[in-house]
């Protein structure tokens, strides 16, 4: 049997699928079985910052699993390793965020933030907002305001509140003082790449603060320069309560953190938390090796420029194809390209592919570029001229469908 048959049929089928097996990758191409290659604009959903299987991370990999792998952050002895990424995370995160506990997974890190907001402040509820993802754990997806994902597991955890995303006046409406935290994305990736008003980050620390209630910020998607700063709160000089992280920390190890404040962090206890392979040698080699990486080659800054470059470009292409276009925005290399409706992202997605471009969609009807952070201006400008040919057919498919329909 196939890759393909064999994962259809003993895999538990949870996501829709293009035909196509991936065998292996470099830089910020892809290659499938048959050894076709494809420009990914899809990092993994937003993982392999550094690219496919760059040498710093292989590296990483094999001198630490030939040392030692496991010895988690929960564990009974220290870890030289551990401590070095202590030390370089210091350099990198938001000033005053003091205190780090290493995760598995971004929703795992989240769900810790949230449990440890209550306990600390000794308060019952969480806001969120709307459109918002955390993850796929009971509780994180009872925090997300998406109801397609949440409503199909009911009841929820109960006491969260959702406000709109961007809306500081509803955040203030909502907030009592029995309220523990709110959490938000700086940046709403998987809700469609959705930027809020400039100032209103500052704006909910404030409120927060007048409240005494905690901000978490959620980097899972957005941290690791994805967004041209190396924490998307850097944005507007802001420093949260706790900061989650996931995805860019280790580059495609699977590896998540959540960051505290000491005044946080002096609310938790020995035995709040835990986990088996929390803070594993392993995935704090990799890490180091990541955030080493993207300080000294100033990847920031480099994201920053591109984005720039690539919003500026799809914009244009926006109003050459308005009707299947309406709008382009984002941050950094997390850009989402509004269609007109969904039926037009499916199609255009397998389009690309089909022309060896991988652009997948998110929700609302976008589709999210999200490649890996140190794609070339050449290969950005390949894919989007594969965009813009992908673009071109489905718009001649349109016209021939309306001549038939007259
Ligand atoms: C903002 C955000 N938070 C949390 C998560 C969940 O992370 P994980 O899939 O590693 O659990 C994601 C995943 O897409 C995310 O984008």
């Amino acid at each position: 049997m196939s890759t393909i048959a064999i994962e259809d049929h003993h895999g538990l089928s949870v996501c829709q699928k293009q035909p196509v097996a991936i065998e292996r990758g470099l830089g910020s191409y892809v290659w499938d079985e048959q050894g076709r290659r494809y420009l990914d604009f899809t990092a993994g959903w937003g993982v392999t910052c550094l690219g496919h299987s760059h040498p710093v991370i292989v590296s990483a990999i094999s001198e630490q699993a030939g040392r030692i792998m496991q010895n988690p952050n929960s564990g009974f002895t220290y870890s030289p390793v551990r401590a070095r990424l202590l030390t370089l995370l210091q350099q990198v995160l938001p000033p005053g965020l003091a205190r780090v506990f290493f995760a598995n997974s971004g929703a795992e890190a989240n769900d810790a933030a949230v449990k440890l907001a209550r306990k600390v402040t000794g308060r019952p509820q969480v806001i969120a907002v709307q459109g918002s993802f955390h993850g796929r754990t009971l509780g994180t997806l009872s925090l997300s305001g998406s109801s397609a994902n949440a409503e199909k597991f009911l009841p929820r955890v109960p006491g969260n509140i959702f406000v709109p995303f961007g809306d500081i006046e509803s955040l203030a409406l909502a907030m009592t003082e029995q309220v523990a935290a709110v959490i938000l994305e700086p940046v709403q990736g998987e809700g469609g790449v959705r930027v809020p008003p400039a100032g209103y980050l500052r704006a909910v620390v404030e409120l927060c603060q007048a409240n005494g209630t905690l901000f978490i910020a959620d980097e899972v998607q957005t941290g690791f320069c994805r967004t041209g700063h190396f924490f998307a709160v850097d944005a507007e000089g802001v420093t949260p309560d706790i900061l989650t992280m996931g995805k860019g920390i280790a580059g495609g190890y699977p590896f998540a953190a959540l960051a505290l404040t000491e005044s946080v962090a002096n609310g938790v206890n020995k035995g709040d938390h835990g986990g088996t392979y929390c803070g594993n040698p392993l995935g704090c080699a990799v890490s180091i090796a990541v955030v080493n990486f993207l300080v000294q080659h100033d990847i920031a800054d480099r994201v920053a420029t591109m984005g720039h470059h690539a919003l500026q470009v799809l914009k244009t292409l926006a109003l050459e194809f308005p009707l299947q276009i309406a709008e382009v925005r984002g941050q950094g290399l997390l850009i989402g390209i509004q269609m007109q409706d969904d039926q037009l992202v499916a199609q255009l997605t397998e389009i690309c592919l089909h022309k060896g471009l991988m652009i997948t969609p998110t929700r609302g009807a976008v589709l999210r570029i999200i490649p890996g952070l140190l794609l070339s201006m050449t290969e950005l400008e390949e894919g989007i001229s594969i965009l813009a040919s992908a673009l071109r057919e489905q718009q001649r498919g349109m016209v021939a469908e309306t001549k038939l329909c007259v």
